[in-house]
């Protein structure tokens, strides 16, 4: 790492010098993308404390380590959106309140428009957009729906419309709009029928197999997301970064 990187990192990180302490207690959470990155921070950091229904897809290995009764997990390709079976024989055993939807990919590596991969293309916006409403309706057919509290969608600032200055990477800009305006229907509809509340964020960067130059480390994103969810302040509707403040849509 050259030397002005490092000092851009030591500058980033002192963004989030502060310790957040906030904890989440006794909730039942499914936690999608817990394999690796930002899902597994987060996962380790409410383990403890709560009982984790934990989505993987290749990555195992990771969520095995952990070693405690509190967690569950299973194996999905979320691409696949009529093969969620066993999401949804978890989602009948248990009453879930808070679901994280982590899991993510980038997209196939060029993403110039003379290159676009049209079915990598769609298997991502089925991933990164797509499989948190599916997850959704199968909680809300099977009459679960009442018990959830909050859904935490892990968006990124390359899906705001309004930010976009450098155009380029189709797949992944067009898959995280889709999630944001899923995101900010359903903190309408699911508010005024249910009481969710649904916030949108954006993790920054962050230190992950998506970014391995990221800044971040993914304990200290956790740190910082939970806080966002303890927060009395209720930020339904909002996309926010990890400081809570605002992006444009
Ligand atoms: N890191 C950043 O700087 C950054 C910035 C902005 C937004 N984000 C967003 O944050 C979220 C987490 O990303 P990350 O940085 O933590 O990346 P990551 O380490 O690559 O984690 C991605 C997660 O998604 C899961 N996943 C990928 N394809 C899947 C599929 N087909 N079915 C089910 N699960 C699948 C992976 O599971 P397996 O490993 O088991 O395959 C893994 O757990 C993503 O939505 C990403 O867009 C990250």
């Amino acid at each position: 790492m050259g030397l002005r990187t490092l000092i851009k990192k030591k500058f980033y990180n002192l963004k989030f010098s502060k310790k957040k302490n906030s904890q989440i207690k006794n909730q039942v959470i499914l936690i999608t993308g817990a394999s690796s990155g930002i899902g597994l921070g987060i996962c380790k950091k409410l383990i403890k404390d709560n009982k984790i229904i934990a989505v993987y897809n290749n990555n195992e290995s990771n969520l095995k380590e952990i070693k405690n009764s509190n967690l569950i997990y299973l194996k999905c390709d979320l691409v696949h959106l009529n093969n969620y079976q066993e999401i949804e024989k978890k989602i009948l055993e248990n009453n879930i309140e808070l679901i994280i939807n982590c899991a993510g990919q980038f997209g196939s590596n060029n993403q110039s428009i003379n290159d676009l991969d049209f079915d990598n293309f769609v298997n991502v916006l089925k991933l990164n957009s797509l499989s948190v409403l599916k997850i959704l309706q199968l909680i809300n057919n099977n009459n679960k729906i009442k018990h959830i509290k909050k859904i935490i969608n892990m968006s990124s600032e390359g899906g705001s419309i309004e930010m976009n200055k450098k155009g380029n990477a189709y797949i992944y800009r067009t898959s995280k709009s889709a999630l944001n305006s899923i995101s900010k229907n359903l903190s309408i509809d699911l508010k005024q029928k249910f009481g969710i509340s649904v916030i949108t964020i954006d993790p920054g960067n962050v230190k992950t197999n998506m970014n391995n130059k990221g800044y971040l480390s993914p304990e200290k994103c956790a740190e910082y997301v939970v806080d966002i969810i303890c927060d009395n302040k209720d930020y339904n509707g909002a996309f926010i970064n990890l400081l809570k403040k605002n992006i444009p849509w």
